[in-house]
């Protein structure tokens, strides 16, 4: 076991970064991903618009917020009037008019926080979740994208740790880990952290882009493309970046008292947000502050036994990056 005090890396950390960015750059979709991608959007345009011709389709979550891999799956959201007509109901409706277009294991999930409707595309075999009017999502995913744009190091860091994840098993909301959008905002508010800084925080800047939701105003600087030398006084390696953003979570981070917060670029407490004791199925183990809904808790899954997991998880990768003779793939070993 690491010891708190220990907050140096090893001095040769940065002989992994080259083994690292390589798997990175295999993990980015590749073209013929992305042309797929789009064709499944065309597609699923025409079927929608037989029955709403107004219905405007927007791509969101990994497809389109720039932390997409190979794997991941094809998020749209319709932004439509749906009258008299509840969410549900047009989702059933919308569950019908894709059975009857062939698309494959169709199937309306109405019961989540976020209803849905989820099938598959033969032509591409990628699954996707269809939502309704879910704008927070959209806006969430642009947050995302523009915050990629800023350092690259944020890309590389939310790969990696997405398919360090994936392979651990700790990337299984339903099991109580945490989902893909959860390790991206984890990635962000750490990278905010840094000393010097990596990444500004964009919702204290001015807002040049505002978006109303359901009466919640999502607002941000993002004209990111005059933050292109943000992050440059910080000279930090993807490997020490790595190395320390699992260090953090394993024994900085302040589960007890902490929460953290893309919103105001730095911790807040948990007092402040009300998130002290379990509420309902929020159990506030883990606090991590959606960007624009915030009084949702992305870490509300996670309980007791998952909590001891993820950190275990965390420490065990700490670990493995400052004491394994091959980091690169000892960490990534799939948990069985
Ligand atoms: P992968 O599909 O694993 O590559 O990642 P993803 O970024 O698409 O993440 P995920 O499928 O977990 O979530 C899709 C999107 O849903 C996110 O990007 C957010 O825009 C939105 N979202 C909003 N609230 C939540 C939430 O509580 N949980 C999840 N999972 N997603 C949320
Ligand atoms: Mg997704």
């Amino acid at each position: 076991r690491m010891r708190r005090w220990q907050v140096e890396c090893r001095p040769e950390i940065d002989t992994f970064t080259p083994g690292l960015l390589a798997l990175y750059e295999s993990l980015k979709p590749s073209e013929e991903h992305k042309s797929k991608q789009n064709q499944l959007v065309d597609s699923l345009t025409k079927s929608v618009s037989k029955e709403w011709p107004d219905a405007q389709l927007h791509l969101y979550g990994s497809c389109a917020n720039s932390f997409g891999t190979s794997h991941s799956d094809v998020d749209v959201c319709l932004e439509m009037e749906t009258g008299t007509e509840s969410t549900a109901e047009a989702l059933l409706k919308l569950a019908d008019v894709l059975r009857s277009d062939n698309f494959d294991n169709v199937e309306a999930i109405t019961s989540a926080r976020v209803p849905i409707v989820r099938m598959s595309d033969p032509a591409s075999g990628f699954s996707c979740d269809i939502c309704i009017n879910n704008l927070f999502a959209v806006a969430n995913t642009k947050l995302l994208k523009d915050y990629a744009q800023i350092d690259q190091r944020l890309l590389q860091l939310a790969f990696l740790v997405k398919h360090w994840a994936k392979l651990r098993g700790v990337n299984e909301t339903y099991r109580g880990t945490l989902s893909s959008y959860a390790y991206v905002l984890m990635c962000i508010n750490f990278l905010q952290l840094r000393e010097p800084k990596i990444l500004p925080c964009l919702q204290a800047m001015e807002q040049t882009f505002t978006m109303n939701v359901d009466g919640t105003e999502c607002a941000y600087f993002d004209e990111v493309h005059h933050l292109q030398d943000f992050g440059a006084d910080n000279k930090e390696s993807i490997a020490e970046l790595l190395w320390a953003f699992f260090h953090y979570w394993a024994f900085d981070h302040d589960y007890r008292r902490d929460v953290i917060s893309v919103r105001m670029g730095n911790t807040i407490s948990k007092q402040e947000k009300n998130w002290t004791t379990r509420v309902g199925n929020d159990r506030h183990l883990m606090c991590i502050e959606d960007p624009f809904e915030t009084g949702h808790d992305l870490g509300r899954v996670v309980d007791r036994q998952t909590l001891r997991i993820l950190r275990e998880e965390f420490e065990r990768a700490a670990g493995v990056l400052q004491y394994n003779d091959d980091p690169c793939v000892t960490l990534f070993e799939p948990y069985d």
